[in-house]
C-alpha cells in the first residue's frame, strides 16, 4: 500500500513535466513551419504569373539585354560581381544567378523592378546599398536596369552571338 501512494505523489508531476516537454517539441516544429513558409511561397509566386511576366526568351527582350544592359554590366558591375568575384554573395553572370541573388536574398524580380535589389542599389535609393559604389549610372542607364526587369530579366551569355 506504501509503494501504491509513493507512486501516486510521483507520477502526476513526472506526466506535467511530459507533457510541457511533448508541447514544445510540437511548437518548435510549428515555428520552423511557419519560418519556411514565405520562401515556398517566393518559390511559386515566380512562374505562377505569366500574364504579368513577360517571356525572357523573347528574342526582342533579349536584344534589349545585349544592347542595353550587358555593356552596362560589363562596364560597370562585373569586376566585383563575376563568377569569380562575388561581391555581397551576387554574381550578375547568369539569369540564374541574378534570381538567386546574393546575401540579401534575389536581386531582381522577373516583372517586378519595385522587389527588385538591383533597381535598388542603381538608384541609391537606400543609403547603405549604392551600386557601382564609386558613380551613380546615368538616369536612362537605371531606367534601361528597370525596363529589363519588367521585360523578365532577359540574359544571354556575353560572348552568345547577338539576336537580330
Ligand atoms: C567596386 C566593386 C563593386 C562594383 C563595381 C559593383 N558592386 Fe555591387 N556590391 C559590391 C559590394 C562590396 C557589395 C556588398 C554590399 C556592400 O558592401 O555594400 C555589393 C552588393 C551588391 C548588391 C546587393 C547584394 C546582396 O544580396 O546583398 C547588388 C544588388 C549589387 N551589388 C549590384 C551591383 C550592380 C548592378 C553593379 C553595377 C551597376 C554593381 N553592384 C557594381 C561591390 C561592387
Amino acid at each position: 500500500m506504501k509503494l501504491a501512494r509513493n507512486l501516486m505523489l510521483i507520477l502526476p508531476p513526472l506526466l506535467a513535466v511530459g507533457c510541457i516537454a511533448a508541447q514544445n517539441a510540437t511548437s518548435g516544429t510549428t515555428q520552423t513551419a511557419q519560418a519556411m513558409e514565405p520562401i515556398t511561397r517566393m518559390a511559386e509566386a515566380d512562374p505562377a504569373d505569366p500574364k504579368t511576366v513577360p517571356d525572357p526568351a523573347d528574342p526582342k527582350a533579349v536584344e534589349f539585354f545585349q544592347t542595353k544592359i550587358q555593356p552596362i554590366l560589363t562596364q560597370n558591375c562585373m569586376g566585383c560581381h563575376s563568377d569569380q568575384r562575388h561581391k555581397g554573395g551576387l554574381s550578375l553572370a547568369s539569369r540564374e544567378a541574378i534570381i538567386k541573388g546574393g546575401n540579401s536574398g534575389p536581386a531582381a524580380v522577373p516583372g517586378d523592378p519595385a522587389k527588385s535589389v538591383i533597381v535598388k542599389a542603381v538608384s541609391y535609393a537606400d543609403a547603405d546599398l549604392k551600386m557601382p559604389p564609386r558613380h551613380k549610372l546615368s538616369d536612362e542607364q537605371i531606367a534601361d536596369i528597370t525596363h529589363w526587369i519588367e521585360l523578365g530579366v532577359p540574359y544571354a551569355a556575353a560572348d552568345a552571338p547577338a539576336q537580330k
